[in-house]
């Protein structure tokens, strides 16, 4: 059924006259005037903790909010996407990420396919192949251990186990070193193939179509360096495949055998649960990867079953959704306190960003109004001495998410509280700001001349009323990971289900990949150049000039 126009909508309608009201609304004053914000404005889920209070809303606004998540139909397409519905509408597929990190109970069919039965088969092989990678039974062709594992992917089927392996390197195993190879650029090759043994590396070719050209061409040179230092016939103990195409591994080299399927109702930016998550179970252990999948579910539930209004992920649509539409935010930082979570950020782009960059609905019609803001970030308190300066006092208004475990894996008690204390102070800097008036009174109290003092003050002001939430968890560990992503992913949903584009193809990373390959074929003298564009030509000729 086609949706109306967001701005026809009723809910809309009331929203944006809230916002008229809202327009000079202080945070500092909702929280004077509510000492119950805090309780009344934070949740727990799965558990994660967040507090959404430093945002500029009321509990009007968020009343408003859940009306229009209802009239644009969240609560269906939600029940529509765990059902195993096509809700991908312009490639004809069913969305079931979910379906990847339920437990084996939970069944569910689609096309007549057992979907639960084909999961865990597929998660009972990547248990036993990590089990034996990682005690050391499956052995490189010279009968050593594996001490390497290098995975090539890019996109989804490298973001996902990069930066999961990076955020539980306390969890990783002693004897494997991870590394992870996306990049067509040969410094990226060259950097892994630099640092690993033919005798003790195994390679991971990930990649759901077993077509992307960045992939092919890694995987072609990882291959032809293996063979150059060893005979051929070992070549399926030191390359594994993870994909959707049996037929395209089979050419490349790769014994079935070696092959972990997933399938076409799994998005690349969602298949951190599939097979593409391999290199997590062979970096943490399959137990570890079993306890990020259910803190997957424990969120997943919790997105089903809780009411719009005190759902985590809906939550966080609608407050990203309200500063977005109505506060004109075009783009969202996120701040993980937490070194391991420092990919986290580049992990959130895709998913945020290929999902719900779009600027047509469902049915094709142009969007009538703003969709995805732009999502990047650093960790903190890095962040803090680099480009903090424009979130207080820049000229654009950017929400951030700040995320933090409570206690850290760590016993260096000093930086912990140090680096809780930064957390907590930016999201209080960016909410109360301070006044030129409070500035006026530090810097009369520090014996300025009134001269100084107005020449000071401007420049020391800090605006403030800058909206941010922040994610709490007892500790950083699978499950509240896998609780984290999840989070996210949904929240990615329920932002797409209301501007009602399709938040699972990506049509929009086609015509650079089909540029790029008529352009390689003229600068490797292939094909005659063709006429682009002046800037292109020229840069083409300077490319051929310097070979
Ligand atoms: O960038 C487009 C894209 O299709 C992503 O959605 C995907 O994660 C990535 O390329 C890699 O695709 P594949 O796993 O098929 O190699």
């Amino acid at each position: 059924m086609r949706q109306p126009a967001l701005t026809a909508t009723a809910a809309f309608q009331a929203l944006e006259t809230h916002a008229i009201d809202a327009e000079d609304w202080q945070m500092r004053g909702l929280f004077g005037a509510d000492p119950q914000r805090f309780s009344t404005m934070s949740l727990e889920a799965a558990g994660l903790f967040l507090d959404y209070s430093k945002n500029r809303l009321d509990a009007r606004t968020l009343e408003l909010l859940a009306d229009l998540a209802r009239e644009r139909g969240v609560e269906a397409q939600r029940e529509a996407m765990f059902a195993g519905d096509k809700i991908n509408l312009t490639e004809g597929r069913a969305v079931l990420h979910t379906a990847l990190r339920a437990p084996r109970e939970c069944a569910l069919e689609v096309d007549g396919q057992d979907v639960a039965a084909d999961v865990h088969a597929v998660l009972e092989r990547v248990r036993a192949f990590s089990d034996a990678v990682r005690s050391g039974a499956w052995l490189g062709h010279s009968g050593k251990p594996i001490t390497d594992i290098v995975n090539i992917g890019i996109g989804g089927s490298d973001l996902g186990p990069k930066m999961v392996c990076l955020a539980l390197r306390q969890y990783s195993h002693p004897r494997i070193a991870m590394h992870f190879v996306s990049n067509v650029d040969g410094h990226d090759m060259d950097a892994a193939l630099s640092v690993v043994n033919p005798e003790t590396t195994l390679f991971i070719i990930a990649s759901k179509t077993f077509t992307t050209g960045e992939t092919m061409l890694n995987a072609a040179t990882a291959r032809a360096w293996f063979l150059a230092h060893v005979p051929p016939a070992h070549l399926a103990r030191h390359f594994v495949a993870v994909s959707t195409n049996v037929d395209a591994i089979t050419q490349f080299g790769i014994d079935p055998a070696n092959m972990f399927p997933f399938w076409d109702w799994v998005g690349g930016r969602y298949s951190v649960w599939s097979a593409i998550g391999l290199p997590i179970a062979l970096c943490v252990g399959y137990a570890h990867f079993a306890d990020f999948l259910a803190g997957a579910h424990a969120m997943d539930l919790h997105f089903k079953e809780a009411p719009l209004e005190a759902n985590m992920p809906v939550l966080l649509a609608l407050v990203g959704f309200w500063n977005r539409q109505f506060l004109g935010c075009a783009s969202l930082s996120i701040a993980p306190y937490h070194q391991d979570l420092n990919r986290f950020p580049a992990y959130l782009q895709q998913l945020d960003m290929e999902s719900n960059g779009k600027r047509v609905t469902k049915g094709g019609l142009p969007v009538d109004g703003p969709t995805c803001p732009v999502v990047w970030g650093d960790c903190g308190t890095n962040g803090q001495h680099a480009y903090f300066q424009l979130l207080h006092q820049g000229t654009d208004l950017t929400p951030i998410d700040f995320i933090a475990s409570l206690r850290p894996a760590h016993e260096l008690a000093k930086h912990h509280a140090a680096l809780l204390a930064n957390c907590f102070a930016q999201s209080e800097a960016f909410m109360r700001g301070k006044t030129t008036d409070e500035v006026r009174a530090d810097l009369q109290a520090q014996g300025l001349s009134l001269a100084e003092v107005e020449r000071l003050a401007p420049h020391k002001t800090f605006p403030g009323n800058r909206p941010s939430n922040t994610i709490l968890m007892e500790y950083l560990t699978p499950s509240t990971l896998g609780a984290l992503i999840a989070l996210y992913e949904h929240k990615t949903f329920v932002q797409g289900v209301i501007w009602d584009v399709n938040s699972f193809d990506q049509w929009g990373v086609e015509l650079g990949k089909v540029l790029a390959k008529k352009i390689e074929a003229e600068l490797t003298g292939a094909a005659t150049p063709e006429q682009h564009d002046s800037s292109t030509n020229g840069l083409i000729a300077m490319a051929k000039a310097a070979v």
